[in-house]
């Protein structure tokens, strides 16, 4: 089998280029003692890869540079010689950014296709639903009855949070960018949205939209910046934060001065809790069984963006960061 695959050519800061990414064409060795060979299908795009681009290892090696990129996959065995896998089962890896590829099994875990649609492992019944799962429930403890600001909630994590966090009894301001956006907010059920490109007092706004809420208890921050300035003006004495992600910060050439309220950490007694999902395997099972169950009550709904082709990859993971995705950013081979 021959295989297209998306190699960096050279690690950087500031925005993203076209430039930064080659595709090439490799023959697949067949499968080893204990390895198959696997057609990908679906590849996941993340913003957390923008990390790994600059060279410097922070939670995660950087990506090699000249060896194929990695990432959430999702694929059919075409060929296998390892104990428990079959040609024709479908399986999930972090062998993304190619069309295919031949590797141990170890670590590779198989799909039930008659459960879900595949691209959902990737999505909200994957990491990204249990990143929402594991800022609304650990990090910030949500109750019955609060409620929750959800920045970038359009987005992948932040709409599998908005409805888990109405499953949970909670009310939900979100905030997203532009208005086919916040019309897909309220369609998952946030009580209240703001377009924050269409706002210039997003603090004013948000402490609006809270108003018949009682205002905010505590923030899922997808966003940093001025969202996160914003969000310490807004939020009550005693919240909570749960810090999953800073994206308006990573195409930074060099870090600019945080929030200038910081004293609000102090002066509100805010409790803000930063994590990375794989810490947290342990919330699996929970995390599965409440989504089983949101789900089979129909208080689950999922939205994709999807992009065709192998060479598409590096156009998918830019318009992350320029907002063109509404749900989970995947392509489709
Ligand atoms: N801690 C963890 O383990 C973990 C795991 C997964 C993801 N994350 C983080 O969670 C956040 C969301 O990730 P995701 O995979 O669900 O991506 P996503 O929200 O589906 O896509 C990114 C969205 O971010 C918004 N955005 C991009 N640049 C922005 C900017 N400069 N200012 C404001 N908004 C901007 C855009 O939405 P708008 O058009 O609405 O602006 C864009 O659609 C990211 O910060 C990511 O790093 C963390």
């Amino acid at each position: 089998m021959k295989s297209r695959e998306i190699h960096l050519t050279q690690h950087f800061t500031g925005p993203v280029k076209p430039d930064y990414f080659e595709m090439t064409e490799v023959d697949l060795p067949d499968p080893g003692e204990g390895e198959i060979q696997v057609k990908n299908a679906w590849l996941s795009v993340d913003p957390y890869m923008r990390g790994r681009m600059i060279g410097i290892k922070t939670y995660v090696d950087p990506f090699r540079i000249g060896a194929p990129m990695e990432g959430g996959a999702v694929g059919q065995v075409i060929k296998s010689n390892a104990d428990g896998f079959a040609e024709g089962d479908w399986v999930m890896s972090m062998n993304g950014w190619r069309e295919g590829w031949t590797g141990s099994a170890a670590g590779i875990t198989k799909l039930d296709a008659n459960l879900l649609p595949l691209e959902a492992y990737l999505g909200v019944a994957g990491l990204t639903g249990m990143t929402a799962y594991i800022g609304i429930k650990r990090m910030i403890e949500l109750k019955e009855g609060e409620t929750l600001w959800m920045s970038a909630a359009a987005g992948a994590v932040g709409s599998a949070g908005v409805q888990f966090a109405k499953a949970m009894g909670a009310h939900v301001i979100a905030t997203a960018g532009g208005a086919e956006k916040t019309a897909f907010c309220s369609e998952i059920g946030a009580d209240a949205v703001v377009d924050y490109k269409a706002v210039d007092d997003l603090a004013g706004a948000v402490r609006e939209a809270a108003k018949p809420f009682g205002g905010v208890d505590t923030y899922f921050e997808n966003v940093g910046g001025d969202h996160l300035q914003a969000a310490l003006d807004v939020i009550k004495p005693f919240g909570r934060i749960a810090a999953c992600g800073m994206i308006a910060r990573y195409n930074d050439d060099t870090p600019l001065p945080g929030p200038t309220n910081l004293t609000q950490i102090v002066a509100k007694k805010l409790t803000i809790r930063g994590f990375i999902a794989p810490d947290h395997f342990d919330i699996y099972e929970s995390f599965v069984s409440d989504l089983s169950s949101w789900m089979m009550a129909g208080k689950v709904k999922t939205r994709d963006t999807v992009f065709e082709g192998i060479d598409k990859t590096p156009e998918a993971f830019m318009g992350l960061f320029t907002g063109q995705n509404i749900g989970k950013m995947l392509v489709k081979l």
